[in-house]
Order: structure tokens, then sequence, then C-alpha cells
């Protein structure tokens, strides 16, 4: 995100997050991701083609809250993943490595059903099956995306330190390992064409 000039404050700050919309309040930034800003990231390009000649629907947005004192920048985002698909595979965020490669991140699903793809720079890949409740540490050198499998929004909370950064170009280039369609009606994790 960018940072404009934020207040720094050393007291205690709290925002009011509401279970029901997934939304909090006040939030200093909020970032929408259409269909053309993850265009590159999903197979089926012909889909991808039919939703920007149409109304290029929202994908997910994220809401930014960052709590910065004299020495620490916590963030907080949170992000609501709307429901759909392109094609067979299913809504996800763009997903990213952390420029930093001290980081971690805490990940809080508080919405919703899906999974947390996890991948390192040489290979290792987990695919967390998330669902309300579902907390899960990511390791530093872990890149991270969210793909919502269900019928409804699904919102998760992210912890994190201003300072990690956001990689995005491995991910644009490669992908994660395996991607989530739907198959016999079921969310399923097939290899990502892209890799072979
Ligand atoms: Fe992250």
């Amino acid at each position: 995100m960018q940072i404009p000039s934020l207040p720094v404050s050393d007291s205690p700050a709290s925002v009011q997050f509401d279970f029901a919309t997934g939304l909090f309040t006040p939030f200093v930034d909020v970032v929408e991701r259409r269909v053309n800003d993850l265009q590159e990231m999903f197979h089926d390009q012909a889909a991808v083609g039919e939703l920007l000649a149409g109304d290029n629907p929202v994908v997910y947005e994220i809401r930014y809250h960052p709590f910065l004192t004299t020495t620490s920048d916590m963030g907080l985002g949170v992000t609501r993943i709307y429901p759909g698909q392109i094609g067979i595979e299913y809504y996800m965020t763009k997903g990213h490595f952390h420029e930093r490669t001290d980081q971690p991140e805490i990940y809080f699903c508080v919405r919703g059903e899906g999974f947390l793809l996890l991948e390192t720079r040489a290979g290792d890949f987990e695919a967390v099956p998330w669902k309300a409740g579902t907390i899960t540490h990511i390791p530093p050198l872990w890149a991270h995306r969210v793909v919502n499998t269900g019928t409804d929004l699904l919102v998760f909370v992210a912890s994190y330190h201003l300072a990690a950064g956001h990689d995005y170009a491995p991910i644009l280039a490669r992908g994660f390992a395996q991607i989530v369609v739907e198959q016999e009606g079921v969310p399923q994790l097939v290899p990502n064409p892209r890799r072979r």
C-alpha cells in the first residue's frame, strides 16, 4: 500500500470489525482487484476475455489500517474475496512473496471457505483447507494466495509488518504449483498447466 503521511502514535489503537459484512472502521486505504488486475493469473484466457469485454467484475478488495509507532510498523489488512469463477478456476488473490526474507504473517479466516496456497521459491507446496476460524502462520519465504471455493464471501484478516513488502513477479511469471478448479461440482487441486 501507499503510505502517505500517516499518523504515528505510541498509544493503543483499535478498529471495529463487523463479522456479518467483513468490513471494519476506520480504515485508511482500500484496494479493489478486478479481473483486469489478475488477468494473466487465470488459466482460461478466453473466459478472462469475456469478463473483460463485459463488466470486469471485482474479484476481491482489501481494506488496510496501519499502526505506526515511533519504533514499529504493524499492518492490518482485511480481504473480502467474492464468490465466483473464471472458467472453472475459482476467484483468488494475486499472491505474493514478501520482499524481506525475515517476514512472516498471520492470516485468520473469519468467513467462508477455500484454500490457502503456500509455496517456496524452491518449490515446496502446501494447500491448507480453510474455513471460518482457521488461523495460519505463514513463515518467511513462503508465497501465499487465498482461493474462495464457496458460494459466499471469503473474508480473512492479515497481520504483518508494513516493511515486509510484496513481490508479485514470480507469481505473475509462474503461478503456484497447483490451481483450484471446480470439477464435477467440487473444488479440486490440479497441477498448474503453466508449469508443464
Ligand atoms: Fe503477505
